[in-house]
């Protein structure tokens, strides 16, 4: 792709095994709004913001291995410029001349009431039986309000179990033994705006210079709903999701460096172990199909004060790196947050990645660190204050580093930098506790909104740091 050439007119997508070719279609229609007008109305509208999984759809993309995966994705968050040379599978696509093994399931089991969120769960079934993972994460975005979770939870299972004893292999499974899953670079114009899906860094940059108003897109999870709901107009959109210098997680002894284009699913299975307070906060971000979207650079590029990345990172002093047509920075992350929904990124720089040390203070002997959410329900919620602690200790208990992170309770995600102050060459003991417990009390002043007083939010900040101390004392 150069920047110089005439975007395409057309769209081309693979739809239930049909090519569909669209002119003249906004490429920020999500791909919901697509499917219901053109018919495919098995795929259902429940919340229109990534909530009830009723719109839940599979696309075939490259999972954490390199390989090809079907992955279970919210319909209502994707624009139609991303599903572009993309396979997508609905309710409707996946009978192949008799109900797949997942609808017989829910069928026998009695799965299914109203049947509103059926199609969504058993697309989140799909996906799940493709990568032999049909366990209850991989229904924790579907919300059913009238079956019970009960049968359904049978209908997994029932699958599971016969999966396991026979193996049978089928046109989906043999799909995913020869697809490429790998995008091509795109650039298209319709209904007055357009859609880049460049390869390279150097042409997100180029374009970037061409078209400094221009909005990046990775995962579309935060910008998704901005269409879904706000039918917002988006005249120029930067896709970043085939970028393949922000696709990759290198690993060495010292450093972790993640890219920011990395979805976070794939950072889940590909880090699992290494940093424990970062595995305990993909767990409870969001549900399935939100992370087989979300990425890192979507988190932090957000800037929102309730983002449960930027808590933990901050806790794990990790560095930044951007870039932009005049060159590349790493800046700490403690310092591209400025204000509310402002940051330290310049017109026509982009988040590359986010490199985390692995090595500990000198004289370490133990690292306790750990990750707390504190939201209205336990998954697929967004914070009311999200904690994250690191605390090195010596050989006599002593603390040699403290970094404590904290999301909800100021206008950006923040460390208690006095705190951590005063708790080094402390003892990790109850009364070093019982002092940090009234410098915390008056650390920050959050705010009251809907999901929680300012009051609660200052409990909390003193309270998970207590219950960090008891769990790891
Ligand atoms: C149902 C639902 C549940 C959610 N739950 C959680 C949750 O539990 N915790 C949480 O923290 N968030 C949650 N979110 C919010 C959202 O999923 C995250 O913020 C996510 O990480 C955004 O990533 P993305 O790739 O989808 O970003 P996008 O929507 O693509 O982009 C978000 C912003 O970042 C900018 N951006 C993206 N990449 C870059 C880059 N490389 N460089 C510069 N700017 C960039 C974009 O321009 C845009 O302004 C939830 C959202 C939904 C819909
Ligand atoms: S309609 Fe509810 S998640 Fe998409
Ligand atoms: S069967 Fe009615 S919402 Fe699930």
């Amino acid at each position: 792709m150069t920047v110089n050439q005439p975007p395409a007119t057309q769209l081309t997508f693979t739809l239930n095994h049909k090519t569909i070719c669209l002119k003249d279609i906004s490429p920020s229609m999500t791909l919901l709004e697509y499917l219901r007008q053109s018919g495919y109305t098995g795929t259902k509208e429940g919340c229109g913001d990534g909530d009830c999984g009723a719109c839940t759809v599979a696309i075939l993309g490259t999972g954490a291995d390199g390989k090809p995966h079907y992955q279970a994705v919210n319909s209502c968050l994707i624009p139609l410029g991303a599903i572009a040379d993309r396979e997508v599978l609905t309710a409707e696509g996946i009978t192949n001349g008799q109900l797949h093994p997942v609808q017989t399931a829910m069928v026998q089991t009695g799965g299914s009431q109203c049947g509103y969120c059926t199609p969504g769960f058993i697309m989140s079934l799909f996906a799940a039986y493709y990568d032999g993972k049909l366990d209850d994460l991989c229904i924790e975005g579907n919300l059913c309000r009238c079956t019970g979770y009960l049968p359904i939870r049978r209908a997994a299972q029932m699958v599971a179990e016969t999966q396991l004893a026979q193996q049978v292999a089928d046109p989906f499974s043999e799909k995913l033994t020869t697809a490429t899953t790998r995008l091509p670079d795109l650039s298209y114009s319709g209904r007055d705006q357009q859609f880049y899906r460049p390869t390279h860094l150097n042409q997100v940059l180029d374009l970037l210079q061409q078209y400094p108003d221009a909005t990046l897109v990775a995962g579309a999870t935060d910008l998704g709903l901005e269409m879904s709901w706000h039918r917002q107009h988006y005249p120029i959109l930067i896709s970043l999701e085939a970028v393949e210098e922000l696709k990759s997680i290198a690993q060495t002894e010292a450093v972790v460096e993640i890219g920011a284009a990395v979805p976070l699913s794939h950072i889940e299975a590909t880090l699992h172990g290494i940093f424990p307070s970062l595995d305990e906060m993909l767990h409870w971000f969001a549900a399935r199909q939100v992370r087989n979207r979300a990425t890192l650079g979507g988190n932090i590029g957000t800037a929102s004060p309730i983002g449960d990345l930027p808590p933990v990172l901050l806790a794990l002093d990790a560095e930044i790196k951007l870039a932009s047509a005049t060159g590349e920075r790493s800046i700490p992350l403690a310092h591209f947050f400025k204000g509310y929904r402002q940051t330290e990124l310049q017109p026509g720089e982009v988040i590359v990645s986010v490199k985390i040390s692995r090595s500990l203070t000198p004289g370490t002997t133990r690292r306790l660190a750990q990750s707390y959410k504190i939201g209205k329900r336990g998954t697929d919620d967004i914070s009311i204050v999200a904690a994250s602690f690191v605390i090195d200790l010596d050989s006599e208990n002593r603390i040699l580093h403290a970094r404590l992170g904290y999301g909800g309770v100021a206008a950006t995600p923040i460390r208690a930098v006095q705190v951590e102050e005063m708790l080094i060459g402390q003892y990790w003991t109850p009364e070093t506790i019982q002092a940090a417990r009234s410098l915390l009390r008056e650390a920050f002043t959050p705010l009251t909104d809907l999901r929680g007083s300012a009051e609660y939010r200052k409990l909390l900040v003193v309270n998970l740091f207590e219950k960090f101390f008891v769990e790891f004392q």
